[in-house]
């Protein structure tokens, strides 16, 4: 009796402490992103951007050192048997062994079939990242990103080879590609026939970060961007887009009311641009801004789907950063969207305004910051509000790398620390990036624990 009454104190202690943390990566990334490749390629860039171009730069060399990436990199397979399809387990979703036999032990793989598995809100399972599919598509999508505007910035031939080598081997290369589909997205695991979840189709929300990087590539004659290359990724797209349009898990989360709704529209309209039909890119933003748009803020800013949930100030900043980017695809396809109103007569911005007026109380208020730069470029920052309000929060603002595409927006006199051409990842302990740093510090330790987790997990005590 003593063991498990130790180990379910330990465990109970160690899923507290999961509960408030999510994995996230060192260097800075954002929820979703989509630029006009026109403002990257004419290099029109205010000088006080000069950081944050080093920023991206050193985020590019530094993810490049890390890549390529494959979904075929995992030891798990789907259901269905085929390497090649995307994997990933539901991250909230935990083992009820209790009316499992009564052995005290199950390997992971019993446990991953014959217990069921049950939701709790927000409370991340950390053998999720057992199966690293969506870490690694997470990666794969910034590394595109980032080498590509760093290619449009810097002229150096290896940042836009790498982005080509890093889109042939996660999309086309036959022994490493993805198929087009998520039919085992966020597996819920447990006894019977193990299918992806709706949910699942947010693993993929950055493909609209990797339309971007297409478009940059394209438009500029990249090198190693050959025609076979891009033709290959289209046709894979159009398969993709096939998909989503069709597959009914993909329809519900199309039909999801929250952030999940908003994040299916950005990527089926930046992958629509992808593949040159900028005329289905439209009506798709526009379904969105025509549709769930309506309920999602209501008078006064609140967003109450996301105000429910376990993490509000993240969910709230999440789905803000979904609508702009929509609202961004929407400029970028002659669709003018960021004064369309709800059905309560809200806008983006006063979902913002309200966002920014509430206490982040034990939660990272940093993603909150890439989403105020985007409001105060779009709509104007007359009376210096949002650069203020940065300007306290993250004094290091201008150079981090959504101050490069969030123009124009003041720096707040901001002067470069003397070593800038380390970018604004050097200057995290500093001021406002330090609320991020010491989130990473937690997170490693975190990762620490994951083995320890792991070990738990496959002993039964639920
Ligand atoms: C460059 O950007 C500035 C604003 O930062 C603008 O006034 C100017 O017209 C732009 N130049 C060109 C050639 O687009
Ligand atoms: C992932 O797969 C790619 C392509 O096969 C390979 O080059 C890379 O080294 C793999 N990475 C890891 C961490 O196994
Ligand atoms: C379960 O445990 C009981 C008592 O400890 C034992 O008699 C029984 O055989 C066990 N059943 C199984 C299926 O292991
Ligand atoms: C998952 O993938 C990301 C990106 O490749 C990597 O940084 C992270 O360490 C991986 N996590 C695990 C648990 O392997
Ligand atoms: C481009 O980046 C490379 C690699 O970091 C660097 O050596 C080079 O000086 C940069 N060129 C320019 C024009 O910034
Ligand atoms: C990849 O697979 C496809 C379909 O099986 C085939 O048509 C194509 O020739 C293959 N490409 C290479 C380079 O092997």
């Amino acid at each position: 009796m003593r063991q498990p009454l130790l180990l379910s104190t330990l465990s109970f202690a160690l899923c507290q402490f999961a509960s408030a943390q999510i994995y996230w990566p060192t260097y800075p990334t954002y929820a979703n992103v989509f630029i006009d490749p026109a403002y990257v390629l004419a290099k029109n860039f205010s000088a006080n951007t000069a950081t944050a171009q080093q920023s991206i730069m050193n985020t590019a060399l530094e993810l490049a050192d890390q890549g390529p990436w494959s979904v075929v990199n995992k030891t798990a397979v789907a259901p269905s048997g085929d390497i090649h399809d995307y994997l990933s387990w539901a991250p909230y979703w935990w083992p009820d062994c209790s009316q499992v036999g009564n052995k005290t032990e199950l390997t992971p793989e019993e446990i991953w079939t014959t217990c069921p598995y049950k939701s709790q809100d927000g409370v991340f399972n950390p053998d999720f990242r057992l199966v690293n599919n969506t870490g690694d598509f997470w990666a794969v999508s910034d590394a595109i990103f980032y080498n590509a505007l760093s290619w449009a910035i810097n002229g150096s031939e290896t940042f836009a080879t790498n982005t080509a080598r890093f889109i042939d081997v996660w999309f086309v290369n036959n022994d490493t590609r993805m198929n087009p589909n998520l039919n085992y997205g966020q597996v819920i695991r447990g006894p019977g026939k193990r299918m992806g979840a709706h949910t699942g189709i947010l693993d993929l929300k950055c493909m609209t970060k990797v339309a971007s990087a297409v478009l940059i590539l394209r438009d500029s004659k990249a090198p190693g961007w050959t025609t076979e290359l891009d033709d290959q990724l289209v046709t894979w797209t159009k398969e993709y887009i096939k998909w989503l349009e069709s597959s009914p898990i993909s329809l519900e989360e199309k039909a999801a009311k929250n952030n999940h709704g908003t994040f299916w529209y950005n990527q089926v309209a930046a992958l629509k641009i992808l593949v040159g039909d900028k005329a289905g890119a439209a009506s798709t933003v526009s379904e969105f801004f025509k549709g769930i748009y309506l309920e999602q803020i209501v008078k006064g800013g609140e967003q109450p789907f996301e105000a429910a949930r376990t993490r509000p100030y993240h969910y709230r900043a999440y789905n803000l950063a979904a609508m702009i980017t929509n609202a961004q695809i929407g400029q970028f396809v002659d669709v003018p969207a960021f004064d369309l109103k709800t059905s309560a007569g809200a806008t983006i911005k006063d979902a913002l305004d309200f966002a920014m007026a509430q206490s982040p109380k034990d939660e990272d208020a940093a993603e909150l910051y890439p989403v105020i730069a985007s409001v105060a470029a779009v709509y104007g920052d007359p009376e210096g509000k949002y650069a203020a309000f940065l300007a306290k929060a993250s004094p290091n603002y201008p150079g981090d790398p959504y101050f490069l595409w969030s123009q124009p927006l003041s720096d707040s006199g901001w002067a470069p620390p003397v070593n800038s051409n380390t970018g604004a990842s050097n200057n995290k302990n500093e001021g406002g990036g330090s609320s991020r740093s010491s989130a990473d510090r937690v997170h490693t330790v975190y990762f620490t624990w994951l083995s320890l987790f792991a070990l738990l997990g496959m002993i039964c005590f639920f």
